[in-house]
């Protein structure tokens, strides 16, 4: 396993442009897979997650032409076409994205059977989430114990349905609104609390009706989605890993470009402002919608930081960066608590879990809470020591992160896994340190 060294560092400074957004880059594969004309896709990630989506998309005869820089052009099949390619094997690697939204196309299929399955860490990974609603909407699926990959999903004819998600779930939303496409009649999903929203994004540009009323999205059943090509923005999740490392060491001051601006997204960068940290820019207002994703730029410096107190109302647009919301709490002044966050258990690794054993290893004052986890500070920086990233790329990134802002370095064990959704972040972050 690949172990790196990030030592205690001078300022960051500089302008930074982040990787293109993973979701957006999964769902324009996806998208354009299930489209009837060719769409261009500039920006696209090139990481193993999203490489994985282009690999099944592929698989479902879908034609996939990589023309450099990002450009990828997706031959899609069309909504009801990939029956050719029944019986296949789709591995979904390490991504629990293409696990849950591709079986929403998959299952309205009728004749066709695939099995999905991927590597360790997603076979931990429930599933049972997509299955009921698809299951309610006339899908036949088995996952082991019900509830586990490896997933067979036998396409069947589908009907529409009402389904209140239990959890707020970008990822359970876009599968049942992918189905709904399928379903005969109306499908409507009820969120508990917003998601983010770049499904319905890519749905309003792809000409599919729906509706959107509060907490309600609805779809109807099409027989085509027209799209334009896609321009995939920077990848908020992961320019907050610099906006952490600008804000924890001091004398930094970093200007973000071609950053995804998009609201239920950018819940990290109104809670480092809270906690103190200069994060200037154009978030888009909360509950704005546009089918264009919105773009823009941050300027981000250091100060020094105070605790804050995060409430579940806020964990969905921050689902993937609360661990950085504990490592800025380490270095701040007083609690900082993370309520309503019992999904990170069910992450790519059981975040909770990974970000209280790794944050003290390093000398924090952490403890996990049911549902999320309390951290005290005094202002001073952390310690420094070994953390492991558990296979999972954004604590990988978090130590690295850590690293750089301690008083005595950090090792950090397995940080191959930033590849997952950022195989350059070092080189970025060398870069930032001139
Ligand atoms: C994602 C949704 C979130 C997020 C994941 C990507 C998506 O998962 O954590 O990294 O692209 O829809 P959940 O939907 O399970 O919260």
């Amino acid at each position: 396993m690949s172990r790196a060294r990030f030592d205690p560092s001078g300022p960051l400074g500089g302008a930074y442009e982040p990787p293109p957004d993973k979701s957006i880059s999964h769902r324009a594969a996806l998208f354009g897979a299930m489209a009837d004309e060719p769409v261009t896709v500039t920006n696209y990630l090139d990481a193993a997650d999203t490489r994985s989506t282009l690999e099944a998309v592929l698989r479902l005869g879908a034609g996939v032409e990589e023309r450099g820089e990002g450009t990828v052009l997706i031959r899609g099949v069309g909504l009801h076409a990939p029956l050719e390619t029944t019986g296949g094997r789709l591995d979904v690697g390490n991504s629990g994205t293409l696990l849950r939204l591709l079986p929403g196309w998959l299952a309205g299929q009728p004749g066709g059977e695939w099995t999905l399955d991927g590597d360790e860490s997603i076979r931990r990974r429930p599933v049972d989430r997509i299955v009921t609603p698809l299951r309610a909407m006339g899908a036949r699926i088995d996952a082991r114990e019900d509830r586990l990959p490896p997933l067979t999903v036998h396409g069947s004819p589908l009907h529409g349905a009402e389904y209140e998600l239990p959890m707020a779930s970008a990822q359970v939303k876009s599968c049942v609104l992918i189905a709904g496409m399928l379903a005969e009649g109306r499908t409507t999903v009820v969120e508990n609390r917003v998601s983010r929203d770049h499904t319905e994004r890519i749905l309003a540009r792809s000409r599919v009706p729906f509706e959107r009323d509060g907490l309600r999205i609805s779809v109807a059943q099409v027989d085509e989605l027209e799209l334009d090509a896609v321009a995939v923005p920077g990848d908020p999740s992961s320019a907050a890993f610099i906006v952490a490392a600008a804000a924890l060491v001091p004398g930094s001051r970093v200007v973000v470009r071609n950053c995804g601006l998009n609201w239920t997204r950018c819940g990290f960068f109104e809670i480092a402002r809270r906690m103190g940290a200069v994060v200037l820019g154009d978030l888009e207002a909360p509950g704005d919608f546009s089918p264009a994703e919105p773009v823009g730029e941050l300027d981000v410096a250091h100060a020094p930081l105070v605790a804050t107190e995060v409430a579940p109302e806020e964990v969905p647009a921050a689902i993937d960066e609360l661990t950085l919301v504990a490592l800025l709490g380490a270095f701040a002044e007083g609690e900082t608590v993370v309520r309503g966050a019992e999904e990170l258990r069910h992450k790519e690794s059981d975040r909770i879990a990974a970000v209280v054993d790794g944050l003290a290893a390093l000398g924090a004052d952490i403890e996990a809470t049911g549902d999320g986890f309390a951290v005290r500070g005094d202002g001073s920086p952390l310690r420094g020591g070994t953390i492991d990233a558990r296979g999972d790329h954004r604590i990988a990134m978090l130590g690295a992160v850590a690293g750089l802002a301690s008083r005595d370095g950090v090792e950090v064990v397995g940080m191959d896994s930033a590849a997952i959704s950022y195989p350059d972040f070092t080189a970025d972050l060398a870069a930032l340190l001139g």
